[in-house]
């Protein structure tokens, strides 16, 4: 299974090519025995708690999230105590332990729909992305008390690049994911998870595409539409034009060859937090439906 962040020769040979939600689902319901999870760790632990029975191996078990970095479990919990009353929504890039604290988990293609499955006046916070955590906010008209995370690579993207871009290629549509800054947001013509950035894509009418999301997901969008053109936004401060997770990228395919053959890198997770931390996920499974 991976995720479309994963170098192009891993896409090409897993059975399942997902974003979060996706992967979540599959693994739930595959009858396989092991699962090589090619993405990061926090997606290795979310397979696991699905299916704790599995195997579940990540390739490169470094392979990390700055998001997830940024909600320490311990402080989280401590600021969920100091708000009695309050509903407890995480995003999907959590670790377990943060997961076990929260009362339904998220991904940026259901975390709208979930959301407005609260009144209006519900207390709610959300973490920890405070970028998907605003737009959210701005487009359900709540305001959910947000925690102060962020993943280094959306926050990356270059305003001034994407505006010369658009100057460029003035017809354009600008794709950009939830968890980019609101600047960025401010100009995209569409704002989405990984799949529907990739839905809107294969369906528009358009000819070019600039795409403000960790650039693996252009092989799978180039695939579908091999006539379009699609342009990844460049970051801040670098030459290159793509913009990377140094974290997903740390799985290459060598290293998928030694893990199917050796069944290493297995991912554990702590039976006491696992317990806890599958019933927020399997609601979110049952509210996605
Ligand atoms: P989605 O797969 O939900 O679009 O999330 C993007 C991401 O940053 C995964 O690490
Ligand atoms: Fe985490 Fe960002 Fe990399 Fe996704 S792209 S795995 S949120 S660091």
């Amino acid at each position: 299974m991976a995720h479309y962040y994963q170098n192009s020769d891993i896409q090409d040979i897993a059975d399942v090519i997902g974003d979060s939600l996706a992967l979540a689902q599959k693994a739930a319901k595959t009858q396989a025995d092991i699962i090589v999870l090619c993405g990061v760790h926090f997606m290795g632990e979310t397979a696991k708690i699905l299916c704790p029975d599995k195997k579940v191996l990540v390739p490169d078990l470094n392979a990390g999230c700055s998001l997830a970095d940024s909600c320490p479990a311990d402080e989280f919990e401590a600021f969920v105590k100091q708000h009695p009353g309050y509903t407890v929504i995480s995003y999907v890039n959590t670790y377990a332990a943060v997961k076990a604290c929260t009362d339904v988990v998220v991904t940026s293609t259901n975390a709208k729909n979930i959301v407005e499955t609260f009144d209006k006046d519900e207390k709610i916070i959300f973490g920890p992305d405070k970028n998907l955590g605003n737009y959210i906010n701005s487009i359900t008209g709540r305001n959910m008390l947000l925690w102060n995370g962020a993943c280094h690579v959306h926050e990356q993207f270059s305003v001034e690049k994407l505006l010369q871009l658009k100057k460029e290629y003035p017809k354009a549509k600008v794709l950009a994911h939830p968890e980019c800054k609101s600047v960025i947001l401010k100009l995209a013509d569409v704002v989405g998870s990984t799949q529907a950035l990739l839905n809107f894509a294969t369906q528009s009418e358009s000819d070019v595409f600039l795409v403000a999301t960790e650039s693996g997901i252009l092989h799978e969008m180039r695939k579908k539409s091999p006539s379009k053109t699609f342009i990844p936004v460049p970051p801040n401060d670098s030459t290159c034009a793509c913009n990377e997770c140094n974290f997903m990228r740390l799985n290459t395919l060598e290293k998928l060859y030694d893990c199917l053959k050796n069944e290493s890198n297995e991912i554990h997770v702590d039976e006491e937090i696992s317990k806890k931390a599958v019933k927020p996920i399997l609601r979110m499974l049952e509210l996605s439906k």
